[in-house]
């Protein structure tokens, strides 16, 4: 599918489930995303421009992680999303140093080397080129700056003897369509989690990309993912095809 009609129905996507999304979402991971994020904010690191990228920051869930860690911070929040924004604006106190913005995840609009993190939990999933976001972060990261991805494993594996892919497939899409206006919304879920590549695939891919230092560990029992990619110290940007 050709990238923007791609992003132009993700968007739409996630602007018609930002209602219950906070609530499908501890209630269809039975409160395990909560943990999961924290993981993922455990490998941030904060440096000297002391400002972090959240992208894909839907409901800020991660954005509020991050503050709550490192106070001192200031977390610039993106998502093509507005009503995800909005979600997210309803959570947070007015003199907070979260500063939400609707923008594309592929064309950043910051200056090169102006944050020393990016994070991104569970939205490079729904980014298509992966290479062009990459790309992107790579020139907005301080030199020696972190990449922390939260993504779900490929859902193709089998988990606890095949019962989370069961969940998967046939459980989680009927809970969410009970819920969401878009029916085809949570199906969407089961969907990109079962193409995803593997996280071994994603290292690839993010060495491909230009990143070093590259690792990834799997919180319970592969179902989810944290990779952590570091921009080099020297770093000679590539052209995107
Ligand atoms: C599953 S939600 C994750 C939200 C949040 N990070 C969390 O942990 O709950 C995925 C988010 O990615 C956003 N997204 C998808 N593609 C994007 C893109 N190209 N640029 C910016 N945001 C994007 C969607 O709007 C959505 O809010």
């Amino acid at each position: 599918m050709n990238p923007n009609e791609h992003g132009k129905g993700v968007a739409r996507l996630f602007d018609g489930i930002a209602g219950w999304y906070d609530f499908l979402n501890h209630f269809l991971s039975l409160g395990l995303d909560v943990y999961w994020r924290k993981r993922l904010v455990a490998t941030v690191r904060p440096g000297p421009a002391g400002r972090m990228l959240d992208l894909a920051a839907g409901t800020l869930d991660v954005s509020r992680e991050i503050l709550r860690h490192y106070p001192d911070q200031r977390v610039l929040a993106l998502d093509f999303s507005r009503p995800m924004l909005l979600k997210g604006v309803g959570k947070i106190r007015p003199d907070t140093s979260i500063f939400p913005a609707q923008a594309d995840g592929r064309a950043l609009p910051l200056p090169a080397a102006c944050v020393d993190t990016v994070t991104i939990a569970f939205g490079i999933r729904n980014i298509l080129p992966r290479a062009q976001v990459y790309a992107e972060i790579l020139r907005v990261l301080t030199p020696g700056g972190r990449l922390c991805i939260l993504e779900f494993g490929t859902g193709q594996a089998r988990i606890w003897g095949g019962l989370y892919n069961f969940y998967l497939t046939h459980v989680l899409p009927r809970i969410g369509r009970l819920f969401s206006r878009d029916p085809q919304a949570y199906r969407y879920l089961a969907d990109t989690i079962t193409a995803f590549p593997p996280a071994r695939e994603l290292a690839r891919e993010l060495r491909d990309a230009g990143f070093a230092t590259v690792g990834y560990h799997a919180l319970c029992s592969g179902i989810v993912y944290v990779h952590v990619a570091e921009k080099p110290a020297l770093h000679i940007s590539r052209k995107t095809p």
